[in-house]
């Protein structure tokens, strides 16, 4: 069920980056792209405005991504960005829930939503970010909030059929903040995701995941993630922003 045989490096470009920039990176990571190892899978987030224009410029090494999706069909809503477009620039990856979004515009209630919307109306993998706060750390709540993002994430999907995920996990005190995860506790939640996704998904052929590990990765510590076993790969904000920082990571993880 987990199949860990490839990895991915993810770049997620937030807003940290305007239109003109974005591309300057794109092309960046472009004219390296001889150097990248075939090993791993890449792929880069760029902003909504962006990402039709970095679809152009990108080749067959590196995947896009957007970095959210409207739960709604096409229709009267203002200010969204629909499935079917992210599908036509040849968006393979979606990032949902990412901690954010969460706190800053009230993704909470609609991220089962926007799964549900994925997995029934494409082909795309979803990227559920998951994670807990420094205050619901300290008061070792971990494993009961992945538990219970996990099963409000997939509460309207839990009939879906041979379908992909990427179980994101990253604990929110880690993003941004230069403290990253200790192994023997990323490797609890790495158990606490595959029992609760195994209890949702009691037939086991109906999703294929992967868990990635993501908050204040760089070039220092990435190499720290590389065996723990479970993790498959690294979701990266900060350090996705310097190329040669990045196609280090992409090709010695
Ligand atoms: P960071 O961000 O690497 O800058 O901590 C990671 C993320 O939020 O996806």
């Amino acid at each position: 069920m987990n199949n860990v045989s490839q990895k991915i490096i993810i770049g997620n470009w937030k807003m940290s980056l305007d239109y003109k920039k974005s591309l300057i990176l794109a092309k960046k990571i472009i004219s390296n792209s001889s150097k990248i190892s075939k090993k791993n899978e890449v792929l880069l987030l760029p902003d909504f405005l962006s990402i039709g224009d970095v679809s152009k410029v990108l080749n067959k090494k590196i995947l896009l991504g957007s970095q959210d999706v409207s739960p709604f069909s096409l229709g009267a809503y203002t200010g969204e960005v629909s499935l079917e477009s992210l599908k036509q620039i040849s968006c393979s990856y979606i990032l949902v829930g990412h901690s954010e979004r969460r706190q800053f515009f009230n993704d909470d209630l609609m991220i089962a939503d926007k799964i549900n919307n994925i997995f029934k109306n494409s082909s795309i993998t979803p990227i559920l970010c998951i994670g807990e706060t420094l205050e619901q750390k300290k008061n070792g709540l971990t494993l009961s909030v992945i538990e219970d993002q996990l099963k409000k994430a997939f509460s309207k999907s839990k009939n879906i059929s041979s379908k992909k995920i990427i179980i994101a996990y990253e604990p929110i005190w880690a993003i941004g903040s230069g403290r990253i995860v200790l192994i023997d506790d990323l490797q609890a939640v790495i158990k606490q995701i595959e029992k609760v996704l195994s209890k949702i998904f009691k037939n086991k052929k109906n999703l294929e995941y992967k868990i990635v590990y993501g908050g204040s990765v760089n070039l220092k510590n990435f190499q720290q993630f590389k065996n723990v076993p479970g993790v498959s790969g690294l979701l990266i904000g900060g350090a996705s922003l310097n190329a040669s920082d990045f196609i280090k990571i992409v090709n010695n993880f």
